[in-house]
């Protein structure tokens, strides 16, 4: 066990659990988004303490100088004292220009046929899915997704946009993607596998600028810095924190896998539901 001061308080993490579970254990309202090494949400300094080999994976110089590392990807080799990182630089959220004159207008016929009516579509998406799910940069935030319903979603989405038929009661991509953090160039990155999946099922280029210029039109929706509240109407639902609930039927602990019997007071997490027994609870020391 090691001990980690983070903001004037102590809290205890297990060498086999990362600084991020740690923290969101002990009731932290601690940033991330991905969990996984992706999106550099979590990002935090290193003020005391040794750093595991693969803290730093994916950072680049000038952060791994300043001690930056990724709490999510960190298991603890020392005890040590953490900070946020100081804000510098470039904000992610800058919405790049539109990549091109082929403006989308919905329905777009065109498209539609080019897509086989839904035929080619459905190819498209298999084979960008699959590149998705053996992405290391992607994958991540597809966790408890399956890849057939992010399929499905998509496709559904698209026929909407060409034939103008109401056929997608998906959520739209503000609220699919609010506490995704998606840097601009990540969203080019997922980009570029999208438009080599449509040359390679042989859609013509001026109908990829086209899809290209459709999926810009949403780049302000999807890219930021933080997660974004969700929101339904004028109401704004938390994305963060914790509640606690008292259990009806017994259940297990996510981080230690001890039982939690029913009536027993337990703490989950908002977004991600993990439910945490009152021993992993109370591990932090004041
Ligand atoms: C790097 C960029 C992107 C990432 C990492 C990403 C990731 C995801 C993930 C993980 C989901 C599943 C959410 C869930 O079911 O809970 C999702 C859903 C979705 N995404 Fe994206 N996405 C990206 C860009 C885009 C773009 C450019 C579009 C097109 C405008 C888009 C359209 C959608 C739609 C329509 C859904 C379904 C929403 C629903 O389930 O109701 N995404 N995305
Ligand atoms: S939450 Fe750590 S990199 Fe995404």
């Amino acid at each position: 066990m090691y001990t980690i001061e983070y903001h004037g308080r102590n809290y205890q993490c297990r060498a086999d659990e990362t600084i991020l579970d740690a923290m969101l254990r002990q009731g932290v309202d601690f940033p991330f988004s991905c969990r996984k090494g992706s999106c550099h949400a979590c990002v935090h300094v290193a003020e005391k303490g040794r750093l595991s080999a693969d803290a730093q994976k994916g950072l680049d110089d000038h952060k791994k100088g300043e001690g930056c590392f990724l709490p999510c990807l960190c298991r603890p080799v020392d005890d040590m004292v953490i900070v946020p990182r100081r804000k510098t630089g470039a904000s992610h959220t800058a919405p790049a220009a539109p990549a091109s004159d082929h403006r989308f207008r919905s329905p777009d016929p065109e498209m539609w046929q080019a897509l086989g009516e839904g035929s080619v579509l459905s190819a498209v998406l298999t084979d960008f899915y699959t590149r998705v799910y053996n992405d290391q940069r992607l994958a991540p935030f597809f966790h408890g997704v399956t890849r057939q319903r992010a399929i499905e979603k998509q496709f559904l989405f698209m026929r909407q946009k060409f034939t103008g038929e109401k056929v997608y009661f998906g959520d739209r991509p503000r609220n699919a993607h609010h506490w995704m953090v998606i840097s601009n160039e990540l969203f080019d990155y997922r980009e570029s596998i999208m438009v080599d999946c449509l040359r390679r099922h042989g859609l013509p280029e001026h109908l990829v600028e086209r899809w290209r210029d459709l999926e810009n039109s949403f780049r302000s929706d999807i890219v930021k810095d933080e997660p974004w509240k969700r929101r339904i109407g004028d109401i704004e639902l938390p994305v963060a924190g914790f509640d606690e609930i008292t259990l009806d039927v017994g259940a297990l602990c996510d981080s230690c896998g001890q039982e939690i019997d029913a009536g027993v007071t337990a703490r989950y997490h908002l977004r991600l539901g993990t439910l945490y027994c009152p021993d992993c609870m109370d591990a932090a020391v004041a």
